[in-house]
């Protein structure tokens, strides 16, 4: 078998993305664009993979697999200078070169393994893999002679009869490593945008006698090359619609699949039904027969089984286990546990917090750097005052403890099980098990004192 290598091309800003981060950094479906490439060429295997990075190259460079290759293009003189440029780093390699660009993030694996397959199969030299669009504007035209691909012309450059063609370039190619680097030599810059086209390189072919191919793709809408927000998130929206229906397909329930938005990386349980508005990204679990009602973000996290999250909670790197409830209205900060079957109620915040099996903390509380034994109930309006503005200290309470409501635990403070705390009480002292805690200035009422009041003031006026 001949040897294969992968060219990438993603020197250029992108100045149509009008950004200061360089195009193919910029994410879709939660991860850069070139990701989204650089895991498709990996399933083909290649001996050599170079990245032909420019602009901001050292964030390019961090997302780069081990063992890839970059070559560093100065200047963005053009596609055929930029894999000059690359074919600099694969000095002395004699087999097929495949070129891909860093702004075609649907090309998928086997559409790439398709085209080298037909590539080889017919022994060609250059080989164009090629995309019928209903509207081709923007791309290069692929120009045949009866089968024959002829020669490729940019929209800038093409006539009014040329732009009528609708079989677009959809900057994939492979080449062999010989022709391909002769042929490079020859490329000008006489066009439109005085650049080094890389599509010159397909005439320079047929005209020395060379074999050009062109290969359309079984599926169009993987052509898509992104240059401006607008195609970033047509792509995005692409990406997303895939992993709905792979979700779907496999026994999940998404209320309205356009308007969910789920990463590729995230696994969800059957029965689950995902109301619309959910943000379930990063590396998330999500268990069987959960619900999540509308507009939670689920950020890496774990959601075991039976789990109902209603609406508008945030969950960040946290774990929620079977049967448990969260929100409406919920904050879960990194390494939070909701115990099984307990409640993490509206507007309550969780930070660095287990909440054990069966807890209940219903409503308005902030609970950080604590451990709260199973079976507590948590009043409205509890804090834990974990930080006095130099450290954070924890609060540990003990199985079945019954929080008053607008109670403060000023940590470091231990309750042992079984306690009750008064309403209202501020703990700075731990409480001994079983006991009762309280902390409140004794009530005086004081007969007829508003009655008084309201007299003198309606007087003065
Ligand atoms: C290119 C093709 C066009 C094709 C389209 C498919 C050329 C001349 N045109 O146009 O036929 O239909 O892709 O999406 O090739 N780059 C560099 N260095 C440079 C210039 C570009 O690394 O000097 C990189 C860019 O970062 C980008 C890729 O090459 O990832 C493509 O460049 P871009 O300017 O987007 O080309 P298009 O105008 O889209
Ligand atoms: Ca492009």
């Amino acid at each position: 078998m001949k040897d294969f290598a992968v060219i990438v091309l993603a020197a250029g800003l992108g100045t149509r993305m009008k950004s200061s981060l360089v195009k193919v950094m910029h994410p879709i479906a939660g991860r850069p664009m070139l990701q989204h490439t650089l895991d498709n060429i990996a399933a083909l295997k290649p001996s050599r993979l170079v990245v032909v990075v420019g602009h901001q190259s050292e964030k390019v460079s961090a997302i780069l697999p081990k063992g890839a290759l970059t070559a560093l293009q100065k200047e963005q003189l053009g596609t055929a200078h930029a894999a000059l440029t690359g074919m600099g780093r694969l000095k002395g390699f004699a087999g097929t070169v495949m070129v891909v660009s860093g702004d075609t993030p649907l090309l998928g694996a086997d559409t790439l393994k398709g085209l080298l397959t037909r590539h080889r199969k017919a022994m060609a030299d250059v080989s164009v893999l090629t995309a019928e669009l209903d509207d081709p504007t923007g791309y290069g035209r692929v120009i045949r002679d009866g089968k024959a691909v002829q020669r490729i012309v940019e929209q800038k450059d093409a006539t009014a009869g040329e732009k009528a063609v609708t079989e677009i370039n959809t900057g994939t190619y492979c080449f062999e490593a010989g022709v391909f680097a002769a042929a490079l030599k020859d490329v000008r810059t006489e066009n439109a945008q005085k650049e080094f086209y890389l599509t010159d390189v397909v005439e320079i072919t047929n005209r020395r006698g060379g074999k050009v191919m062109g290969v359309p793709a079984g599926r169009p809408e993987e052509a898509l090359g992104i240059n401006g927000r607008a195609e970033l998130a047509a792509a995005e929206r692409i990406i997303r619609r895939r992993v709905n229906t792979r979700l779907m397909e496999s026994g999940v329930s998404i209320i309205d699949p356009d308007a969910t938005y789920i990463d590729p990386g995230v696994i969800i349980g059957r029965d689950t039904v995902v109301y619309p508005g959910n943000f379930i990204t990063g590396n998330a679990i999500i268990g069987e027969g959960c619900t999540l009602l509308p507009g939670n973000i689920i950020n890496d996290s774990t959601v075991k089984d039976g789990v109902t999250v209603k609406g508008y909670s945030v969950i960040t790197e946290s774990c929620v286990d079977a049967g448990a409830q969260v929100g409406p209205f919920a904050h879960l900060r990194p390494g939070s546990r909701v115990g099984e079957r307990a409640r993490a109620g509206n507007f309550v915040e969780l930070k660095k917090a287990f909440l054990g099996d069966n807890a209940k903390a219903s409503h308005l509380s902030y609970i950080g750097d604590a451990v709260i034994g199973r079976d507590v109930n948590i009043g409205a309006g509890t804090i834990t005052c974990n930080y006095d503005g130099y450290g954070k200290f924890k609060t540990i309470i003990g199985d079945g403890v019954f929080v008053g409501s607008d109670t403060q635990f000023v940590a470091p403070v231990k309750v042992g099980k079984g306690a009750v705390i008064a309403a209202g009480t501020t703990v700075t002292d731990d409480v001994p098990e079983d006991a009762l805690a309280i902390s409140r200035t004794p009530q005086t009422n004081k007969p007829g004192w508003a009655k008084n009041r309201r007299a003198i003031n309606n007087k003065k006026t």
